[in-house]
C-alpha cells in the first residue's frame, strides 16, 4: 500500500515531486474522453522513469504470439492497444538548458486531477543548474463535448531571470509499445505536413491498417514588452515540430496554447482524414481554450448529475468512489457498438486494451443504471455482432453445429490470448455474456432485444455448453472437465461449481427465452430456427436433461459449495495465517506453490452466489461467505467488490465497508503494488456495485426495483441516482431514513425493506429505517 495523494472529495492532489511515484501518478492522473486517452505524462522533457501512453479507441495491433510450445488451437496473435502518436510534447529551454524535472531542483510541485471538471492541472517551481528559477502552470483536457479535440495551456513565469525561452511543440509518431513482443514499430507514416504553427501526421497501423491522423496547432502569447519569434517548423520521418523563441523577462508570463485533433479511420475515410483533421483543428483553435473548456465541463456536469454517488462524513470513501466513476466515464461513452472497455482503459498497455468478461460481469450494471439505455445496449450488441466469430472460435477447438465460444480476450471477436490453461479454459465467460442479456432486458424491459438479437446468442452459447459437458457414468451426472473458473489460481480443474452453475442457468434462460419469443413473435422465431438450423425437439430435450442432471460439488458435512472437485484435498489454511511479507502471493510464490495452495485469487463460488443469490437462504450465503472470504487473497481487482456485496447482504456492514475501501481505493492506495502499469478500470464498476447493490441492496425482482439500504458507521448519509426503465430515481440514505425522489413523470413501484411503495412522478417518499424487514 502506498498512499501519497491528499484526500479531497472532488480532486486527486499530489503535492511534492517524487520520482518514485511518478509512473504511478502517470496512471492515476490519466485522462480520456471515450474516443482517446492518455497517461499523465509531462509535456516537457522528462528523463526519469516514465511509461509514455496515448491510446485511440478501437485501434489495435495483432502482435504475433510468443510461446515456447505451440499447440493446436492457439491464437496467432495477442492484440495490443497501440501506443499512439504523442501530441502533448512541449519542450522548453531556458537559455541553453532543457527544463527537465528529473534533473532540475524542484522547489514546489503540485498536480491536481479535477474530477468534477475533467481537467489535469500541474504547477511547478524549479531551479535550473544555471540558477534560473521558473514557475509553470499547466492545464489540459480531452474534450468530452468534442471528442476529437484535446487542449493544453502551458503558462511559464521567469522568477528571477531575463533570458531566451525556446518552446518546441511537437507531434511524435515514432513511438513504440513497451510490451511489443518483437520490439517492432507498429506504425508506418502515411503522410506528414507542417507549416508554421500547425501540422499533421497520418500514421497507419501495420497489419490492421487503421489510419490515425493527429493535427497540432501551437501559439505563444507574451506580455507587451517581450518578443516572440515567428514559428519555425521542422520535420523528419514520423515527427513534426514548431519552435518559438521568446525574449522572456522576469515576472512576465509566457502562455503556450496547444490544440490537437485526433481522428481515426473508424470514423473517417482514409482519403479525407487529413482534411477533416484540419477542419476539426481549425474549429478548436477558433473556439479557443476557454470556450472549449466550458463546453467540456458542462458535459462533465451532466455526467455527474446522473452517475455521482455522494457520501457524507467520509472523504476517503467519497474520493474513492468518485475516482472510480470518473475513470469509467472517461473510458466508455457508449455511442459506438464497436467499442468496449479494456481492463486498463486508456491508462496503460497491460491486457492489450481488449475486451474481457469484465464488461458483462462488472461494467454493464454501472452503465445500465447511470446512462441512457442505448449505452448498455451497445455493450450487449457488441457481442451479438461478434457471434459469427465466436462460432468460428468454437470450431477451432472442435465444437460444431453453431456452438459459440466467445473469446476470453478479444478486439474483433477473435480470441487473442494464449495462456492456455489460465485464460483459454475460462469458458465461464460464455455464461457472463448470456447473463448480461438477461440483466439488460431485466433492467430496461427491452424484450424486443431478445427477439432480434438475444435469443440467437443464447442458442449458440447453449449449444456450446451441451457439447462441453459429458455424462459421467461413475457419477450418473453431467460433469464439466478441464476448465478454469474465475479463480485463476486453479487451472484445468474438473467441475468448477461456478462454471457448472452458470452453464445450467444459461440453458434454463434459453429455454424460457425460446418460450417467450415463440409466443410473442412466431414469425421471428421460425425464421431464427431456420437461420440457426435449430432442432427444437432434440436440442430442448438435451438441454433439459443437462439442467436436471448436472453435478455440483458440495461438502456434505458443512454444506459449503466446493470450488471444484478435490478442493478439500488441499491443505486448508486461512489468509490470516499468511505472512504479510509474502503478499501478494503472486509476487512471492512460485506458480506451482500457488496452484497447490488453497488460496483463492478472486470470487468464484461467491461470484455464483452473487449472481444467483435469490436461490439461497441467508444461512447458506453466510456459510459460503465465511468459508471463502477467509481463503481469498483478492489478488484480482474484481474480487473485493463481490465479497463486499455479499457481506452487506448478510448484514456484515463493517466487513463490507473494509472490502469496499479495498476496492474503491485499490489504485489510489496501490494495494496490489502495480498501479504504475495502469488503472483497474473494469473493477471500478465493481466498486460502484458495492455501494448500490451492496450497501443500498438494489435488486430487481418481478419487474420492481428493490432496495434494502444499510449505511456504514462512518457515513452520515449517501445518495445516488438510478435510471430504471422510464424512470429516474434519486435515493438518499441517512442513519434513520431512506428518502426517494422520483425525478421522472411516470410512477414507480418499489419494494423497500420488503414493503411495497408506489411513488408517483415528481414526488418524494420518506421511509424510516426500521419500518419493514431486512432480508
Ligand atoms: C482476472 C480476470 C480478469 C482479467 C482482466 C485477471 O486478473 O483474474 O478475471 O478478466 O484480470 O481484468
Amino acid at each position: 500500500m502506498n498512499q501519497f495523494l491528499k484526500i479531497d472529495p472532488w480532486c486527486l492532489i499530489g503535492e511534492g515531486f517524487s520520482k518514485e511515484n511518478h509512473r504511478a501518478s502517470e496512471s492515476i492522473f490519466s485522462l480520456g474522453n471515450g474516443r482517446f486517452g492518455q497517461r499523465a505524462n509531462f509535456e516537457e522533457t522528462y528523463s526519469g522513469e516514465t511509461l509514455q501512453g496515448n491510446y485511440v479507441a478501437g485501434i489495435y495491433y495483432p502482435d504475433k504470439t510468443r510461446v515456447g510450445w505451440w499447440k493446436n488451437g492457439y491464437p496467432e496473435y495477442f492484440a495490443k492497444v497501440l501506443n499512439a502518436p504523442n501530441w502533448i510534447g512541449i519542450n522548453i529551454k531556458i537559455g541553453n538548458e532543457e527544463v527537465d524535472l528529473a534533473v532540475s531542483r524542484v522547489i514546489s510541485f503540485k498536480r491536481v486531477l479535477n474530477m468534477k471538471e475533467g481537467t489535469l492541472k500541474r504547477d511547478y517551481h524549479i531551479e535550473l543548474n544555471s540558477g534560473n528559477q521558473l514557475k509553470a502552470s499547466i492545464i489540459r483536457f480531452l474534450s468530452m463535448a468534442d471528442p476529437e479535440v484535446g487542449a493544453i495551456r502551458y503558462t511559464l513565469t521567469p522568477v528571477n531571470f531575463d533570458d531566451t525561452i525556446t518552446v518546441t511543440s511537437y507531434l511524435d509518431a515514432g513511438i513504440k509499445n513497451a510490451d511489443a513482443n518483437y520490439d517492432e514499430y507498429f506504425w508506418d507514416e502515411v503522410s506528414r505536413d507542417i507549416s508554421g504553427k500547425s501540422g499533421f501526421i497520418v500514421a497507419r497501423t501495420r497489419k490492421t491498417e487503421f489510419d490515425v491522423c493527429v493535427g497540432i496547432d501551437t501559439s505563444v502569447l507574451v506580455s507587451d514588452n517581450c518578443n516572440v519569434s515567428i514559428p519555425e517548423s521542422h520535420e523528419e520521418e514520423k515527427f513534426i515540430s514548431t519552435t518559438y523563441t521568446v525574449d522572456a523577462r522576469q515576472g512576465k508570463k509566457v502562455i503556450i496554447y496547444k490544440y490537437a485533433s485526433v481522428l481515426s479511420s473508424l470514423y473517417h475515410s482514409k482519403n479525407t482524414i487529413q482534411a477533416e483533421a484540419k477542419k476539426v483543428l481549425i474549429h478548436a483553435v477558433e473556439t479557443g481554450f476557454d470556450r472549449l473548456l466550458k463546453a467540456h465541463t458542462e458535459l462533465w456536469a451532466d455526467k455527474w448529475e446522473h452517475s455521482d454517488i455522494v457520501i457524507e462524513g467520509d472523504d476517503k470513501a467519497q474520493q474513492g468512489i468518485r475516482f472510480n466513476i470518473f475513470q469509467l466515464n472517461q473510458t466508455y461513452t457508449g455511442d459506438d457498438e464497436r467499442l468496449n472497455i479494456g481492463p486498463k482503459g486508456f491508462t496503460g498497455e497491460k491486457y492489450g486494451g481488449s475486451t474481457y468478461w469484465d464488461t458483462e460481469a462488472y461494467c454493464l450494471p454501472f452503465f445500465l443504471c447511470t446512462s441512457p439505455w442505448k449505452v448498455a445496449r451497445n455493450l450487449v450488441l457488441y457481442r451479438y455482432k461478434q457471434l459469427q466469430k465466436a462460432i468460428e472460435n468454437g470450431e477451432k477447438l472442435g465444437f460444431t453445429e453453431g456452438a459459440a465460444l466467445y473469446p476470453m480476450v478479444t478486439m474483433n471477436g477473435e480470441e487473442c490470448h494464449n495462456e492456455w490453461e489460465i485464460t483459454f479454459e475460462e469458458v465461464h465467460r460464455n455464461g457472463a455474456i448470456a447473463h448480461a442479456i438477461y440483466n439488460y432486458v431485466k433492467h430496461t424491459d427491452d424484450k424486443q432485444y431478445l427477439i432480434e438479437y438475444g435469443l440467437e446468442v443464447l442458442i449458440a452459447i447453449s449449444r456450446f455448453w451441451k457439447q462441453r459437458v459429458n455424462f459421467s457414468k461413475a457419477r450418473n451426472k453431467y460433469v464439466m472437465l478441464g476448465v478454469t473458473g474465475p479463480n485463476e489460481y486453479e487451472n484445468n480443474v474438473n467441475n468448477n461449481w461456478y462454471t457448472n452453475t452458470i452453464a445450467t442457468w444459461t440453458l434454463n434462460y434459453t429455454l424460457r427465452t425460446i418460450e417467450f419469443v415463440k409466443e410473442t413473435d412466431r414469425t421471428a422465431y421460425d425464421s431464427l430456427a431456420r437461420k440457426t438450423n435449430f432442432n427444437e425437439k432434440v436440442e430442448l430435450r438435451d438441454w433439459k436433461d443437462i439442467i436436471e442432471n448436472m453435478y455440483y460439488p458440495v461438502d456434505k458435512e458443512t454444506g459449503v459449495f466446493l470450488q471444484q472437485d478435490g478442493y478439500l484435498d488441499k491443505e486448508q489454511m486461512t489468509t490470516d495465517e499468511l505472512d504479510p511479507a509474502q503478499r501478494p502471493i503472486n509476487q512471492h510464490w512460485s506458480w506451482d506453490r500457488i496452484l497447490r495452495s488453497c488460496f483463492i485469487k478472486q470470487a468464484d463460488v461467491l461470484q455464483g452466489i452473487y449472481l444467483f443469490e435469490y436461490r439461497y437462504d441467508t444461512a447458506t450465503i453466510k456459510r459460503n461467505f465465511d468459508f471463502y472470504e477467509s481463503r481469498t487473497v483478492h489478488e484480482s481487482s474484481l474480487s473485493s467488490c463481490v465479497h463486499a456485496i455479499i457481506a452487506a447482504r448478510i448484514g456484515e456492514i463493517d466487513r463490507a465497508y473494509k472490502l469496499y475501501l479495498n476496492t474503491s481505493r485499490l489504485d489510489l492506495d496501490d494495494y496490489n503494488n502495480e498501479v504504475d502499469e495502469g488503472l483497474h478500470i473494469t473493477s471500478m464498476a465493481g466498486t460502484w456495485m458495492s455501494v448500490i447493490e451492496g450497501f443500498a441492496g438494489k435488486r430487481i425482482r418481478n419487474n420492481k426495483l428493490v432496495f434494502n439500504p444499510r449505511i456504514p458507521d462512518k457515513w452520515k448519509s449517501y445518495s445516488f441516482k438510478i435510471i430504471f426503465r422510464d424512470s429516474l430515481l434519486k435515493i438518499i440514505v441517512t442513519k434513520d431514513s431512506v428518502i426517494l425522489f422520483n425525478e421522472s413523470d411516470v410512477s414507480v413501484q418499489l419494494l423497500i425493506f420488503e414493503n411495497n411503495h408506489v411513488i408517483s412522478g415528481n414526488t418524494e417518499t420518506k421511509i424510516k429505517i426500521g419500518e419493514g424487514v431486512y432480508t
